[in-house]
């Protein structure tokens, strides 16, 4: 049987850091609240200029050293983002040219923060099929480009960042399962509601900006995360206790709390990046992931779970052995 299993992790923040105590100068709001409601005590945020694709190419070239293979060596890109650099071609094309490479197929998955849950899954069914040895997987943002610096409500509570891993067929164990799930009906909970057929002068003018009732989707994301933790368990005949890492989406504290109870996996088997990431949409768990690779913390052989919950809403998961 193949498997796509994680032949290598890579991850890259902006240099500018906007702390809480920045935000406290641009809105009525304060570091305690922020940090007591969210978990978060700064986040990245990209310069002037610096694009999606600047920050998904640095952390493709890191994924790919550490893959130990050549960047000819891919074979499909997966990009996931919402804050693509152009309407057109998607940034997983701009990507490739980056990468010097040519030919192999390369397309953007657009799921919000649950994007990097999405690509992982079309990818590794890619490799499944057959034909594809290595899939570059990739999940980046630039979300400050679509935020609104003047609303609290969601100033305080996004990054910017990307995340990669590179998917490579492997006789050896790899990824489980994927579960994947979308409910359009709660579009009006998070949204931007600007876009290239609807509102375009919006979008040309720079004011196409995140909408969300923040407390609405709290409540939902708790609930839908710890039913997609049981769906994954369940589908693999696996108890709670064999989850060596919980690698959840970073959008808030409490709701990462929530899912790890839930899972009743202790808090230092749970990877948080939060509190120095923000919510950096479809980056955040493969910025986890690469966090908690890198530092050692987790080892080959161990069982990961990641999961993640977004605008659509959109939520997902996948089970692997690392
Ligand atoms: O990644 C996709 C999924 N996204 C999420 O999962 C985000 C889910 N939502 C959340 O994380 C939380 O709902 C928030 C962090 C957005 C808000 O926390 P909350 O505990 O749900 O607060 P709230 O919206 O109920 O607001 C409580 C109070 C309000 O004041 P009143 O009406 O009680 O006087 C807000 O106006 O906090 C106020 N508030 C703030 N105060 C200081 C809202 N934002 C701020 C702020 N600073 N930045």
């Amino acid at each position: 049987m193949t498997y796509a299993r994680i032949a290598g992790t890579g991850g890259y923040l902006p240099q500018k850091v906007l702390t809480n105590s920045d935000l406290e100068k641009m809105v009525d709001t304060s570091d305690q609240w922020i940090q007591e409601r969210t978990g978060i005590k700064k986040r990245h945020v990209a310069e002037e200029g610096e694009t999606t694709c600047d920050l998904a190419e640095q952390a493709s070239l890191r994924a790919i050293e550490a893959a130990g293979i050549d960047a000819s060596e891919i074979d499909l890109i997966v990009m996931a983002t919402t804050t693509a650099d152009q309407v057109f071609p998607s940034t997983a094309c701009l990507l490739q040219r980056r990468l010097g490479i040519r030919g192999c197929p390369a397309f953007d998955v657009q799921a919000v923060c649950t994007g990097f849950i999405y690509a992982v899954a079309v990818a590794e069914k890619f490799i499944k099929a057959g034909g594809i040895r290595n899939a570059l997987v990739v999940g980046a943002e630039t979300f400050s480009r679509i935020i609104d610096w003047t609303d609290r409500d969601t100033c305080v509570l996004f990054g910017d960042g990307a995340g990669a891993v590179v998917l490579q067929a492997s006789d050896a164990a790899g990824i489980i399962s994927t579960h994947l799930h979308a409910d359009g009906e709660y579009k009006d909970l998070l949204q931007v509601p600007a876009g290239i057929s609807n509102g375009y002068a919006q979008v040309r003018e720079g004011n196409a900006f995140t909408e969300m009732r923040g407390n609405e989707v709290f409540k939902i994301a708790v609930t839908t995360l710890g039913r997609i933790v049981d769906e994954t368990l369940e589908a693999n005949n696996m108890q709670k206790s064999d989850v060596d890492w919980l690698i959840p989406h970073q959008a808030n504290i409490r709701i990462i709390n929530a899912t790890a109870r839930k899972l009743k996996i202790p808090m230092d088997q749970v990877v948080v990046t939060v509190g120095e990431h923000g919510n950096t949409s479809a980056a955040s768990v493969p910025l986890a992931l690469d966090v908690a690779v890198r530092d050692g913390r987790i080892k080959r052989g161990e069982t990961l779970l990641m999961e993640a919950f977004g605008g659509g809403f959109t939520w997902g998961s996948v089970l692997l052995t690392y």
